[in-house]
């Protein structure tokens, strides 16, 4: 009974989250208020289902902050469908094993199903293919061991040598942090607009020491820059890979469902000539988190670089279990079938429902543009790009930008985060919006510049 009635509960909470638009913008306490509100929760006899979720729902999910709510537009939010949630629910009650086919065919299968969709919006050629992944980070961390152990493997010598990539100043930080992880070295082009170009990156790569070069492995591009959702020239960069023989990966984990967009999809072009591609669902695929996926132009490369080894495992690679194993792909061995709440959300919906609803992330910077512009106190810092808009609020100091996040924030009218773009020699605190849910009005954007009056 106890297990029906928390069932019960369980369904009834997620079914009123899930149809409330307009979440409570929930804001964190310090750790010692949360803990002099709930007390200690894990106790020798436990405290109750009951008990424990009242607590969690009365208390500490409202110091969270819903990446859903309209007016979250910072960083880069989320919007998961309600049909991957729901299905999230069901991959986690179906319990799968999501490393290899033996146990997990059939979540495998619809993972698959929606990688072959992401696939062919890259245009990547016959033979490529992807995994989902916990997020871009490891899709990141992935691609490039995979790239590393490829540029190892055509010539003993490299094994000597510490690795180096290239990337720009656009990058992510977890490009730098995953090459930590590698222990590889990373050379920044600073590019003044953070737009890597293959006339800048031939120029770095002819300006490296000749045991640089030696060391040059890969060259890591960005598919719509965190800050500004700039997209680097990825076919003048993809001349340049080709011709000094070099991995290219193109970091799309925020920007990739763009690829999904008419409006905009010609700023990829050149994508389609990446050696491998992060692109991550728990961001613009309205997956709900965690769902990243790295995509390989030879996945074979990936298994030789990944694939795990041990006498308790062969069972896995015998041929009567035989199939796609996501563990050989990227750096994971137990995972989720994490792909499946976008594989469902997929076929619910259909592909044109998820182009419709990006396009209108594109739409809502377009809007929220013309709206800054419309305002005497406000100014675009450069033009709308995918769905960020970087504007400032003239004559405010960084302090005030500070202010009126916490502000906003506290009142729970919208959260909406400063940044900084370039200025001369210098860097000018700004501030910045991300759409990615289309349930977001003009009104809500309305509300927000208001509140900059
Ligand atoms: C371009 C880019 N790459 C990588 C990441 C890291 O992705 P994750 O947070 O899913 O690990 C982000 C996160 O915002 C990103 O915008």
């Amino acid at each position: 009974m106890d297990l029906v009635e928390m069932t019960l509960d369980v369904m009834k909470y997620t079914i009123d989250r899930i149809s409330n638009v307009t979440p409570e913008l929930g804001a964190p306490k310090k750790e010692e208020e949360l803990f002099e509100l709930v007390g200690e929760t894990v106790t020798p006899k436990g405290i109750g289902g009951e008990v424990a979720f009242k607590m969690f729902k009365d208390i500490l999910v409202k110091a969270t902050v819903p990446i859903d709510h309209p007016r979250h537009l910072a960083f880069v939010p989320a919007a998961p469908s309600r049909a991957a949630i729901m299905f999230d629910l069901v991959t986690a009650a179906s319990s799968i094993h999501g490393a290899y086919w033996m146990e997990g065919a059939g979540g495998i299968f619809c993972e698959n199903q929606a990688m072959k969709w992401l696939v062919s919006l890259t245009g990547l050629p016959k033979g490529s293919f992807g995994v989902f992944t916990s997020g871009g980070t490891a899709a990141n961390l992935s691609a490039l061991v995979t790239a590393r152990e490829t540029w190892r493997s055509r010539n003993t010598e490299n094994k000597n040598l510490k690795s180096l990539l290239l990337t720009s100043n656009g990058a992510h930080s977890s490009v730098q942090a995953m090459a930590k992880v590698m222990d590889a070295d990373v050379a920044i082009i600073d590019c003044p607009d953070e737009n890597l170009q293959g006339y800048a990156l031939q120029t770095a790569i002819s300006e490296l020491k000749e045991e640089d070069r030696k060391r040059l492995f890969a060259v890591v591009a960005t598919g719509g820059t965190t800050n500004a959702g700039i997209i680097d020239e990825l076919d003048t960069i993809a001349d340049v890979c080709e011709k000094e023989d070099l991995w290219l990966h193109v970091d799309c984990a925020y920007g990739g469902g763009a690829l999904a967009a008419p409006s905009v999809r010609h700023l990829f072009n050149g994508i389609e000539r990446a050696d491998s591609i992060t692109i991550d669902p728990h961001k613009w695929l309205f997956s709900p988190y965690d769902c990243g996926a790295v995509i390989y132009k030879n996945i074979e490369l990936a298994k030789e670089a990944h694939s795990q080894k041990g006498s308790y495992l062969e069972i896995f690679k015998d041929e009567g279990a035989e199939g796609f194993n996501p563990a050989d792909y990227q750096i994971q061995l137990t995972r989720r079938v994490r792909g499946m709440p976008l594989w469902f959300s997929l076929a619910m919906h259909g592909t044109d429902k998820y182009r419709e609803s990006i396009e209108r992330g594109i739409e809502l910077a377009q809007i929220a543009g013309k709206k800054i512009e419309s305002r005497e106190n406000l100014e675009l810092v450069r033009p709308p790009s995918l769905s960020v808009v970087l504007f400032r609020r003239k004559g405010w100091s960084p302090s005030e930008y500070r202010d009126w996040t916490y502000k906003n924030h506290k009142e729970g009218l919208a959260l909406v985060t400063p940044t900084k773009w370039r200025k001369g020699d210098d860097y000018e605190t700004i501030s910045r919006f991300c759409f990615i849910n289309p349930e977001t009005t003009e009104e809500d954007i309305d509300i927000i510049l208001d509140s900059m009056e």
